[in-house]
C-alpha cells in the first residue's frame, strides 16, 4: 500500500506499518512522551496496545528519515514519526454517545501519534492527520481525543478539520477534548474565544451544542475559537 505523505523535503519517506515495526513504534512513543509527559496530558500506551494495532485492530503509518544524511550515511532508515488508526474500540471510547450519532454509526479513531523530538516543528502530525483520514472509510465518523493541556495535539487536529465536540474526562478521569470529524458543520451565529484552562466554561458551551473549530495565538498562548449551532 502506498501512503502519500506531504512533499519530502527532508529525506523522509512514508510507509504502511506492520508487526515487524513493533520494536521501532514503542521505543519511539517512550521516546516521544519521555520523563517529562505525564498521564493528563498523553496516555501512556503499553507495547500490547501497538500489537493489537499492527495486528489488525487498526492500521498505522510511519515516516522514516533516509539514511542519506552525513551522519546516517549507509543507515537503516530510522522510525521518526507514526499515527495509529484505530478501528477496534473498547466501550469507554464509543464517541458516539456524546455526538448523538446512531449506535451503529461507523467509527474510527486516530489513536495516538508521536514525532521524534528532532523532527517537531515540521508540521509532520498535521501530515500524519490527513494521512489517516484518507485511509478511513468514506462516511466514518473519525475521532480523537486531545488534551487541554497539550495544545500541539489539539491545533494540529482543528487544523486538519476535526472539530470539538465535547469535554469530557477519559483515561481514568484526565479531561480530554473528544475532537471529531463527521462531515457535518454549522453556520455559526455567534464566536466566542475561550482559553483551554477554562474547563467549565467549555463545558457549558458545549452542552448547548457549540463546537471549537479553530486556534488562535495569543499573548496568553493559544485559544480557541467556538461557534454556535444554527
Ligand atoms: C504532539 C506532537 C505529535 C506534535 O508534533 P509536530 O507535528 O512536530 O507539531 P509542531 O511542533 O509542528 O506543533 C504543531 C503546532 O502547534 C503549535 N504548538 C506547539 N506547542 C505549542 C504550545 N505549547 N503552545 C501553543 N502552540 C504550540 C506549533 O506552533 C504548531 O503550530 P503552527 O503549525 O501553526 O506553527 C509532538 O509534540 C509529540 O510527539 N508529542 C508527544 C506525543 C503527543 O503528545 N502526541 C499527541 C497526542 S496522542
Amino acid at each position: 500500500m502506498s501512503i502519500d505523505g506531504p512533499a519530502a523535503g527532508d529525506a523522509l519517506s512514508w510507509r504502511a506499518l506492520g508487526p515487524p515495526d513493533l520494536d521501532a513504534v514503542y521505543a519511539l512513543h517512550r521516546q516521544a512522551i519521555g520523563e517529562a509527559i505525564r498521564p493528563e496530558v498523553v496516555k501512556p500506551e503499553t507495547r500490547d496496545f501497538f500489537a493489537g494495532i499492527l495486528g489488525g485492530r487498526g492500521r498505522m503509518v510511519g515516516v522514516f528519515a533516509d539514511g542519506d544524511g552525513a551522519d546516517r550515511a549507509g543507515a537503516e532508515p530510522e522510525l521518526v514519526a507514526y499515527g495509529v488508526l484505530q478501528r477496534v474500540l473498547p466501550a469507554y471510547d464509543d464517541p458516539r454517545p456524546h455526538i448523538g450519532a446512531p449506535a451503529d454509526a461507523p467509527v474510527a479513531k486516530l489513536a495516538g501519534a508521536s514525532v521524534a523530538p528532532a523532527h517537531r516543528g515540521q508540521k509532520l502530525q498535521r501530515a500524519l492527520i490527513a494521512a489517516r483520514v484518507r485511509l478511513a472509510q468514506p462516511g466514518d465518523i473519525l475521532f480523537a481525543t486531545s488534551a487541554p493541556g497539550n495544545p500541539a495535539s489539539w491545533i494540529n487536529l482543528l487544523s486538519e478539520g476535526f472539530a470539538i465536540r465535547a469535554l469530557v474526562p477519559y483515561y481514568g478521569g484526565h479531561l480530554r477534548y473528544l475532537m471529531v470529524r463527521d462531515g457535518t458543520d454549522i453556520t455559526p451565529r455567534d464566536t466566542r474565544l475561550m482559553s483551554p484552562a477554562d474547563a467549565e466554561g467549555q463545558v457549558a458551551l458545549l452542552k448547548a451544542g457549540w463546537r471549537g473549530v479553530a486556534a488562535r495565538q495569543g499573548a496568553e498562548g493559544a485559544a480557541i475559537v467556538y461557534v454556535s449551532g444554527g
